[in-house]
């Protein structure tokens, strides 16, 4: 078992090497496609243009303080259940912002998550914690 897990891991190890071949240019491509992203998330963040009432994401969470993305999937009393962060997102959007839900796949979900992600950038891991 443990050869032929061996054997495996070497054949993939090889193979992706081949199959995953990218230049210098994609990898800064790919980082200013992430930066503009993330930079639209921002924007969306200090705007009350995802709710009804005037208010931004920023006005309680400053600098997208208190969202804490590394204890994601956990349990949200808010919602009584495991859940993921657009979820609760979500769940901002609905209450304090009087808007209504973003889908999961919304380009600009996309871009708060991305705001979120990259302004916690580094912090480790921590699922269901509190
Ligand atoms: C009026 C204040 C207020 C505003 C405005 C607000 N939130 Fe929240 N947010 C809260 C409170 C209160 C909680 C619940 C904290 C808890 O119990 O985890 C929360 C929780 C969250 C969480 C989960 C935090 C965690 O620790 O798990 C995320 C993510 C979040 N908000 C994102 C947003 C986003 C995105 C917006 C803008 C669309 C927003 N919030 C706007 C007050 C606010």
């Amino acid at each position: 078992m443990r050869k032929f897990l061996i054997a495996a891991l070497t054949a993939l190890a090889g193979s992706t090497a081949l199959a995953d071949e990218f230049t210098e240019a994609d990898l800064e491509r790919w980082a200013a496609q992430f930066e503009s992203v993330a930079q639209e998330g921002r924007n969306l963040w200090t705007s009350p243009e995802l709710g009804t009432n005037g208010v931004a994401c920023a006005q309680c969470h400053p600098n997208a303080a208190n969202t804490h993305p590394e204890t994601y999937p956990k349990f949200q009393k808010q919602l009584g259940r495991v859940a993921q962060m657009w979820e609760m997102i979500n769940w901002c959007i609905r209450n304090p912002l009087e808007g209504e839900d973003l889908a999961p796949g919304d380009p600009r979900m996309t871009a708060l998550l991305a705001y979120i992600a990259k302004e916690r950038r580094g912090v480790p891991l921590e699922p269901g914690k509190h």
